[in-house]
């Protein structure tokens, strides 16, 4: 169901190369980035970007936070928190560079006084990073947005002081761990294959750490956009004071199937509450548990990324649809253009 030839016949448009192309791009794109210098040293930093670009400031938000105890704060939102100002810096992320709501935080930074940097594969971002002299960073265009996460994260990545050898060793990681996920391993030791048949028929509720809520949010917008399906990503602890009642008294919780995110090092109370949380909710539906492994936790979370980018591709195969396209959201786009 999910060999070589069915991969092929349904990834009509080539997604498979390009979750292929993870590793090197995050290496590429920090490499790349590394040439503007750490611009995001020592000061206020706000990230804004939608879907597939927003979610990379994200990601580096929580890991930041997690790793060094940096606050970078991610937006994704036509308006920058009120407090931002001269002394700050913006960094806009648009794939498209034409995505409404980052122009719009762009030119409201830009208003502000803040130090702006742009990246994108061209378009208007580029045009105005460009037109006013400012410091931007090009992506190699002609992919879907959510396609060029690597590039995108590791561009932002390298704003930001002394990244390189975790940076290094996270896509060393993508780059071993990515050879055991590909259409040519058969599903017996095909960890995404195995997870896309176990999750089909069902709606994914992907949960996670706040340090993992990107992460759980990265699985759910690639269950949308690639299989195209519903799901939704939470986090916990904060999930068990509401969702949870959900769990345990709604007739209708077996067509949901809950994933857990789990980090090795997760601190002492979020074990507690992920492992009492799934015992109870294993008697109402059938539950997913996803161990990261890894030396660091970037390349912990880059593995996860990339496992729930995998298995999100293996459910769009399962339910025959081209990962690729995203019609709906372009003809939204369409119309909010035209005002
Ligand atoms: C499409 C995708 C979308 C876009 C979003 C913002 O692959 O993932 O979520 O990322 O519509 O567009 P860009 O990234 O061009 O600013």
């Amino acid at each position: 169901m999910l060999d070589e030839a069915a991969v092929r016949r349904v990834d009509r448009s080539g997604a498979a190369e390009h979750l292929k192309a993870l590793p090197d791009q995050v290496a590429r794109g920090h490499q790349q980035g590394l040439g503007l210098g750490p611009l995001a040293a020592n000061r206020r930093v706000v990230v804004v970007g939608m879907g597939g670009s927003g979610i990379a400031g994200a990601v580096v938000s929580a890991w930041l936070a997690a790793s060094r105890g940096l606050a970078v704060i991610a937006v994704n939102d036509s308006k920058l928190p009120a407090w931002v100002g001269e002394s700050d810096l913006v960094i806009a992320v648009s794939y498209s560079g034409n995505t409404l709501e980052t122009l719009a935080a762009t030119r409201e930074a830009m208003a502000r006084g803040s130090d702006l940097v742009g990246i994108a594969s061209g378009g208007t971002l580029r045009d105005l990073c460009s037109g006013h002299g400012l410091p931007y960073l090009p992506i190699p265009s002609g992919l879907m947005p959510r396609s060029a996460f690597g590039f995108l994260f590791g561009g932002l990545a390298a704003m930001f002081p002394d990244t390189t050898a975790d940076v290094k060793t996270g896509s060393e990681a993508l780059r071993l761990r990515g050879r055991k996920l590909t259409p040519d391993v058969a599903e017996a030791k095909n960890a995404a294959k195995k997870l896309a048949m176990r999750v089909k028929g069902r709606t994914p509720i992907i949960y996670g750490t706040p340090t993992y809520g990107p992460v759980a949010r990265r699985w759910q917008t690639q269950f949308n956009e690639n299989a195209k399906v519903l799901a939704w990503a939470s986090t916990l602890p904060e999930a068990d004071h509401n969702e949870l009642v959900g769990w345990a008294e709604d007739p209708t919780a077996k067509r949901f199937v809950p994933i857990f995110l789990r980090d090795p090092e997760e601190a002492a109370d979020h074990r507690a509450m992920m492992d009492a949380t799934r015992d109870l909710v294993k008697g109402k539906a059938k539950v997913e548990e996803v161990r990261a492994e890894g030396s660091t936790l970037l390349a912990r979370m880059l593995m996860t990324i990339q496992l729930g980018d995998w298995t999100s591709f293996y459910l769009a195969i399962l339910r025959k649809v081209d990962p690729t396209p995203v019609a709906v959201i372009q003809k939204l786009k369409e119309r909010l253009a035209k005002g």
